[in-house]
């Protein structure tokens, strides 16, 4: 993880570097740290927030038109201020930032202490820095061949920039694993972000590295780009589309917040262009090539991470339902290292918000080799896994800030569910006026999210009263299982209270055995086939005078009587019940989460998006 932000050219550095480190800090925010060079290179850095570090300096001789900055998540060495970034070479004339993991940093450090290095830090970036003077010193070369050469021996994930004191006009990057995008602006200005977040307001005009590339920037001159085989490659600029309104809070106390109240946008965006339900079509014009082929696949292997595994299982319920292919859903982190069963007549679909989830991208690597098809479901536009995978249909959910995730997973399930409809209508597998009905009321399922979104009292008073609660189990069957998972890791993620999501059933089977007067239930009881089975359960708990939260269908009778609070929903179909009853578990993490005085929108130990193994 980790936010990496560095500028070049003739405007004052530090401005543009702390505005953009405090937009990539949902990337990191451990620690954070700057290096200007004005004549000499000074390294500014401290443990804690981006704010931190801007008042740490505020007596500080910040003055200089290039600057290298970093906000920490760490991975070697905890978070404090020397193992923090930039961090220095011996001779503190160059400094470098970094995100991803150095792997063989223990044998190069053991080989340059042999040398005479001494080392500042925990770090595994530390050593690429002594690495890069030792380079320079025994080749006497540039930096630029430095770095090249030191990035030859180097195992591992990086996107990094490095600065000398010697070369005082130009910065070096590289990418191997890790995203990074420079923006070309005008006036000689070079920018490099993580992501384009930074980089927005200065110009759209980017450029998106690629693995195993080194960029060379350079006061006054165009940008180059190399591979670290040093072959020339042409840099290949793009026009960035998103608008800088979309990154503020618009009102919003917290980013979740706004993120969870843009759900009925979000999805229409989405299913816009894609679903025409009067015509009957639903169409997504990044996989229409690939249409035959998914829907002969053997099998269809859904890859991804945490909410978006969540979204995955939503996707196998779905395919299989609807289209009758076989899916098998796979947390990305074990399919990669597990010898998986994959062939040139399987098709994946790796699910990610980010698109630059180190697992997803290492798991789609595999599955590529082995020859199978490789769709991407991302949320950012040109992230590495959009560009890893053989197509694709982004989810159009607009940037995420928000660590929990919340639109993007309501975007996942949406264009999940439009790749199902579409492969059910080309296989024939369920009669037209079926699909025709299940794309009317999935055209009416953004006004439901809304309508979701209007009726709040209840979901602040449940808060009010579990806000202590030490666990939570939340449980639903069908569909509404992945539900009951995104709705504990919800909670988990950001109020800190241990929640386990279960299928409803299951429940006897173990869970039962911790329901007591202090743990609260919730369920996800809407009306399907399975209504009764569920009932029961709720009964089972009630019998063991555990408390129930339900959300139910609108009107529902049965479970209000048995519940202690009950949230209503609108009717839907019960495969597009995901949709809305993932919203009100979402406000209610939200709400316990503020009550309990929680960083919503940047918890403990987490980051956004996840580039390290
Ligand atoms: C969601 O709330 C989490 N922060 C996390 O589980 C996330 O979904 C996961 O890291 C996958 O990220 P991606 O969708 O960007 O690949
Ligand atoms: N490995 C580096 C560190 O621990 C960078 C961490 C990261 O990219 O998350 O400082």
């Amino acid at each position: 993880m980790c936010g990496i932000v560095a500028y070049l050219g003739s405007k004052d550095a530090y401005p543009i570097l702390i505005n953009g480190l405090y937009k990539l800090e949902y990337r990191g925010y451990d620690s954070a740290g700057v290096a200007i060079l004005d004549k000499e290179l000074s390294v500014y850095k401290t443990k804690g927030k981006v704010s931190k570090l801007d008042q740490f300096v505020e007596d500080k001789n910040t003055g200089g038109s290039i600057g290298i900055a970093h906000t920490r998540w760490a991975t070697h060495g905890e978070p404090n201020t020397e193992n923090a970034h930039p961090h220095y070479s011996m001779n503190k004339k160059i400094a470098i930032i970094h995100n991803g993991i150095i792997e063989n940093y223990a044998t190069l450090k053991e080989e340059l202490k042999g040398r005479g290095y001494t080392f500042n830090s925990e770090t595994d970036t530390e050593v690429l820095a002594n690495l890069i003077e030792d380079v320079m010193h025994n080749e006497s070369c540039s930096l630029q061949e430095a770095v090249l050469i030191a990035l030859n021996q180097v195992v591992g994930a990086y996107a990094l920039v490095v600065i000398s004191e010697g070369e005082p006009d130009s910065l070096i990057a590289a990418r191997k694993g890790s995203p990074m995008v420079i923006g070309i602006g005008g006036d000689d200005d070079f920018f490099i972000a993580s992501d384009a977040t930074p980089i927005i307001e200065y110009t759209k005009n980017v450029v998106y590295m690629n693995d195993e590339e080194i960029a060379i920037l350079k006061k006054g001159e165009p940008l180059k780009i190399k591979t670290i085989a040093n072959k020339d490659k042409t840099p290949y600029v793009q026009e960035l589309e998103f608008n800088l309104n979309a990154l503020e809070k618009g009102g919003f106390e917290h980013f979740m917040l706004k993120e969870i109240y843009e759900q009925p946008t979000s999805i229409r965006d989405s299913l816009r262009g894609r679903l025409r339900a009067k015509e009957g079509v639903v169409s997504l014009g990044g996989i229409v090539d690939y249409e035959q082929k998914i829907v002969h696949a053997n099998k269809i292997i859904m890859i991804a991470c945490g909410t978006s595994w969540h979204a995955c299982l939503v996707g196998e319920y779905l395919f299989e339902d609807l289209a009758r292919i076989p899916v098998e859903v796979e947390y990305a982190s074990e399919f990669r290292y597990r010898n998986p069963i994959i062939t040139e007549n399987d098709v994946v679909i790796a699910v990610s918000q980010s698109g630059e989830t180190a697992d997803t991208l290492a798991a789609i690597e595999l599955a590529k080799e082995k020859g199978a098809t490789v769709l991407g479901v991302c949320n950012v536009v040109g992230s590495s896994i959009s560009r890893a995978t053989h197509a694709g249909s982004y989810t159009h959910a607009g940037p995420e800030i928000g660590v929990a995730s919340t639109k993007a997973f309501t975007a996942q399930v949406t264009v999940l569910t439009m790749m199902a409809l579409r492969m059910a209508q080309l296989k024939g597998t369920i009669p037209t006026s079926r699909f025709m009905q299940l794309l009317h009321e999935m055209e009416a399922i953004p006004d439901k999210v809304e309508a979701v979104l209007n009726d709040d009292g209840v979901a602040k008073q449940i808060a009010e009263k579990y806000q202590q609660a030490t666990n939570f189990l939340y449980l639903g069957r069908g569909y509404n299982f992945p539900v009951a998972l995104e709705g504990a890791l919800k909670l988990k993620e950001i109020s800190y209270i241990h929640a386990e999501g279960y299928p409803a059933a299951e429940m006897k089977h173990g869970p039962i055995a911790l329901i007591d007067k202090d743990m609260p239930v919730v369920f996800i009881a809407t009306n399907n086939v399975i209504y009764e089975k569920v009932v029961s359960n709720i009964q089972e708990v009630k019998a063991r005078n555990g408390n129930v939260i339900a959300i139910v269908t609108q009107g529902d009778k049965v479970v209000r009587g048995l519940a202690d609070y009950v949230i209503e929903i609108p009717a839907t179909e019960d495969m597009f019940v995901p949709l809305l009853a993932s919203i009100p578990l979402q406000k209610l993490a939200y709400y316990i989460a503020v009550m309990r005085g929680c960083n919503v929108d940047q918890p403990r130990n987490l980051a956004k998006s996840v580039t390290v193994e």
